[in-house]
């Protein structure tokens, strides 16, 4: 790739209408539009991706129901995740040439270092998403998709897959080998955690609420598996796997956070990434005190993050769980079949 030349604009391959979800008015399902409009030429530094794949998180349906925690503006394209294939590149892009397999980062504008205001525009929430044929990203929110990887594979990485990332990397040393990693449930993002953690060298102890869920976990790398709901005092049980020390790590998305410090050894590190149950309830402070426990926020990732994960990803051909594909023509049945049926990996929406 050479990131050093400019390549002139390049707009031929544009079509001639393209099709966008956008949410409306309303309430639930009925919110999503599916509307036709003359493309956008890419503008200075910009580029025209045709969406191939798109992939649904929790943050969808956040966003579906008003209850996410950023701005979302009116009739927004929804949907932060996707990759598609370079069409046309605006004057001024460095690197980015039709044909080029991509996805773009959540927060577009947040290559790196810590989070910051001016940062928090984000794709599917105040910026226009990826549910639509032809997405006009900036050049710097993109990253070449793993070469191993299908388009509704690397649709699942911009959001949960970043987050799992940074929650076992982002501290500055991460994961070390040896380490004991506790994941909470089988959602996308403890999915990923589960993968990443075990081939960082960890032993990975995984929670789950299903039984068929189980053999999957450990199909996927999980040492041990936990069902919450056999093991009300989960966090008892992941002690008695430690042998009474408890894990060095958790990944904390269930919405379990006085459980799962209770899971920590001394001196132990919490990535807390959110509540899938939406309980928020307080903690009491001498808990965190008692094992001495560091709790870190994760904020998806930044570009640098995404680029390092996608290095990983490369190196260990490590394949995203997809639970089902829908055609772009069936968003809403794809939405309600990630909403009802509590599945196992990612639900994808293919483009084109
Ligand atoms: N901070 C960030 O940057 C960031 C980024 C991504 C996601 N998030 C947040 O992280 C959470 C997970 O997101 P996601 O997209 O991975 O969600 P998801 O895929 O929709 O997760 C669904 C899974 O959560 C598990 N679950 C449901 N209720 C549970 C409970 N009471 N206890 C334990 N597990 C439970 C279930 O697994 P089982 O069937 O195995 O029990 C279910 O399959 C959400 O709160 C989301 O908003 C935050």
């Amino acid at each position: 790739m050479n990131t050093t030349t400019t390549a002139p604009a390049a707009t031929a391959a544009l079509p001639s209408t393209v099709r966008s979800y956008h949410l409306g008015e309303g309430s639930g399902l009925d919110r999503l539009t599916l509307r036709t409009a003359a493309p956008r030429t890419p503008g200075p530094g910009e580029v025209a991706v045709a969406v191939r794949a798109v992939s649904l998180s929790f943050r969808e349906l956040l966003v579906l129901r008003g209850q996410y925690v950023l701005p979302v503006k009116p009739d927004v394209v929804p949907v932060s995740d996707g990759a598609g294939e370079v069409v046309a590149v605006g004057p001024g892009v460095r690197w980015a040439r039709p044909g080029d397999r991509v996805t773009a980062t959540l927060f577009p504008h947040w290559r790196d270092g810590r989070l910051a205001a001016d940062l928090l525009p984000q794709l599917g929430g105040s910026l226009d998403g990826m549910l639509t044929e032809l997405a006009v990203l900036p050049e710097e929110a993109l990253l070449p998709v793993p070469a191993h990887l299908s388009y509704p594979e690397a649709a699942t990485l911009p959001c949960v897959g970043l987050t799992a990332w940074n929650a076992l990397t982002g501290d500055g040393h991460g994961v070390r080998p040896g380490e004991t990693v506790l994941t909470t449930g089988s959602g996308g993002v403890s999915l990923f955690a589960v993968q990443f953690a075990r081939r960082l060298g960890a032993r990975v102890i995984a929670t789950t609420g299903s039984r068929e869920k189980e053999q999957r976990l450990r199909e996927l790398g999980a040492d041990e598996v936990v069902n919450y709901r056999d093991r009300p005092d989960w966090h008892t049980a992941v002690r008695e796997l430690t042998g009474g020390r408890g894990v060095d790590r958790v990944v904390e998305t269930a919405g379990s956070l006085e459980q799962s410090v209770k899971s920590l050894a001394l001196d132990g590190h919490l990535a807390l990434v959110g509540s899938v149950s939406g309980d928020w309830t307080p903690l009491d402070p001498r808990l965190l005190f008692s094992v001495a426990a560091t709790v870190r926020t994760v904020a998806v990732g930044s570009h640098t993050q995404f680029a390092a994960m996608n290095a990983f990803v490369a190196e260990h051909t490590l394949r995203p769980v997809v639970d089902r594909v829908f055609p772009f023509e069936e968003a809403a049945a794809a939405y309600d079949h990630y909403d009802r049926t509590n599945p196992f990996g990612k639900v994808v929406i293919t483009v084109a």
